[in-house]
């Protein structure tokens, strides 16, 4: 059975940077595109009037994307404001008011995890949580404990298959074209284990700071802030063995059982770094360790990858910006051809921003009399801005009612088991300079003589 569509969209932190950098755009295009025509209830308390969240939605969107004057009208319309504190009932007698006729609403917490707890209770003591859905903000929790106890929280209110936990990395279609490209062709799924793959490598760079997210950065710190989050979900869909249906159910067992096999981190295998001049940083600690850099290897204990090693690294103020996947295979067992020729020019590249680009590194022979050979790629490329953002794309799912593309509260639990052990042992940061690769220390992480491979900014495509 279908599961009904939310008939009103109430979101929580109206007047916060997400709201500003990724709700209101996406809002808007839910409008253009789907004709979304629910009642949209900001909640904040910053003593504003509707007319203030129109103004501010304005600011937001000529700051991201473009107002469409029709579908921004629209959205105008359909806005209410709701002024209150997150722990005072009155606020959820507001919120009941506001919702009218409403009979299965969608609530957005775009607010700390602290604040989770009063305000599913307060919408529940409030009536507002019958038939409704929640949408929780990363990070979700601070460990593994934390995330048990909010957990327990939201299944107080709400039933799982209403609880949707956003993480905008599995709304990217660069994200989902890594499980369809490996499932939906069968040339990778021989080469696709320890037999042949020798290391896989995932960059999460940017070459900005913290970008006045300073006292934000630093109850969280890079391994919170995208390592538990995305790119352990992108590494599960990486090397994940195939589900056994397209099902969220099936999709998700598999996930788990991946997560589940991934040693936990010990603070040996983690070096931290923090780029000079966090530490000037409004909300920052003069004698901070809170990381901006991170370089990782974990090993997973399966018979398809156990002995493989899998190395991330993520950090603020590196070179260029940029996500990308590389898996390294095995170089041809006996040298016929090129004595000079590297261990590791057979690959496999996924970019999945901000171009989206999957690519194989091979060897050709180069023209002329001798057999010696060039390192080239094949190169698949696919661009288009006519897709949905990843928070248009999740949360129109979410009113739908389809949880694929969120984390389950056991796979939540399952990437916190990952690196909950290297949170709490954490060893001291090393410093590193601001558009370098991280500290020097990155390179102890590296087994077996590998090297890290630094994303370039990528060519663009002959015309
Ligand atoms: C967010 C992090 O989840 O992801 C940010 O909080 C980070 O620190 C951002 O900059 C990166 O997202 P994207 O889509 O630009 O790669």
């Amino acid at each position: 059975m279908t599961p009904p569509r939310s008939d009103a969209f109430v979101f929580f932190g109206a007047s916060g940077d997400l709201a500003f950098k990724k709700i209101f755009p996406a809002l808007q295009a839910m409008i253009h595109r789907d004709g979304m025509d629910t009642p949209i209830i900001g909640v904040a308390r910053s003593g504003w009037t509707v007319e203030q969240l129109c103004d501010r939605a304005r600011d937001s969107i000529e700051h991201h994307g473009g107002v469409d004057d029709a579908a921004f009208q629209k959205m105008c319309s359909l806005m209410r404001y709701v002024d209150g504190d997150y722990n005072d009932p009155q606020t959820y007698a507001k919120i009941k008011t506001a919702l009218g006729d409403a009979k299965s609403p969608l609530h957005y917490l775009a607010i700390p995890p602290s604040m989770f707890g009063p305000v599913v209770h307060g919408l529940a003591a409030a009536h507002c949580t019958e038939d409704a859905r929640v949408i929780v903000e990363k990070p979700f929790g601070r460990d593994l404990a934390s995330a048990r106890a909010l957990n327990a929280t939201l299944h107080e209110v709400f039933p799982e298959h209403s609880i949707f936990r956003i993480d905008h990395y599995l709304g990217k279609e660069a994200v989902q074209n890594l499980l369809y490209f490996r499932f939906a062709n069968s040339f990778l799924e021989p080469l696709w284990n320890r037999d042949h793959v020798d290391c896989v490598q995932i960059t999460m760079a940017e070459n900005f700071g913290v970008e006045g997210r300073g006292a934000f950065y630093e109850e969280v710190g890079t391994i919170r802030d995208v390592v538990q989050n995305h790119l352990l979900q992108v590494l599960a869909l990486l090397v994940m063995d195939a589900p056994v249906g397209r099902d969220n159910e099936s999709m998700d067992a598999a996930k788990l059982q991946l997560l589940r096999a991934i040693r936990p981190l010990r603070a040996k295998d983690v070096v931290r770094g923090q780029f000079n001049g966090y530490r000037n940083e409004a909300g920052v600690a003069a004698d901070s360790q809170v990381e901006t850099f991170v370089a990782m290897r974990l090993s997973i204990d399966t018979w398809r990858w156990a002995g493989v090693p899998f190395y991330i690294r993520a950090g603020k103020s590196l070179p260029v910006t940029t996500t990308e996947v590389r898996v390294d295979l095995k170089a041809p067992p006996v040298d016929i051809f090129d004595r000079n020729s590297r261990d590791d020019d057979n690959y496999f590249r996924f970019r999945l921003g901000p171009e989206v680009v999957i690519s194989t590194g091979a060897r050709v022979k180069k023209p002329g009399a001798a057999m010696r050979g060039e390192s080239i790629e094949l190169i698949a490329r696919h661009q288009s801005n006519r897709e949905k953002s990843p928070y248009e794309r999740l949360l129109s799912d979410a009113m739908m009612g389809d949880t694929g593309l969120f984390t389950r509260d056991d796979c939540v639990e399952a990437a916190w088991r990952v690196v909950d052990d290297a949170i709490v042992h954490a060893q001291p940061v090393h410093l590193y300079e601001p558009a370098t690769w991280g500290p020097q220390a990155a390179s102890d992480v590296l087994t077996k003589g590998d090297v890290w491979h630094d994303p370039k900014a990528e060519a663009t495509p002959p015309c």
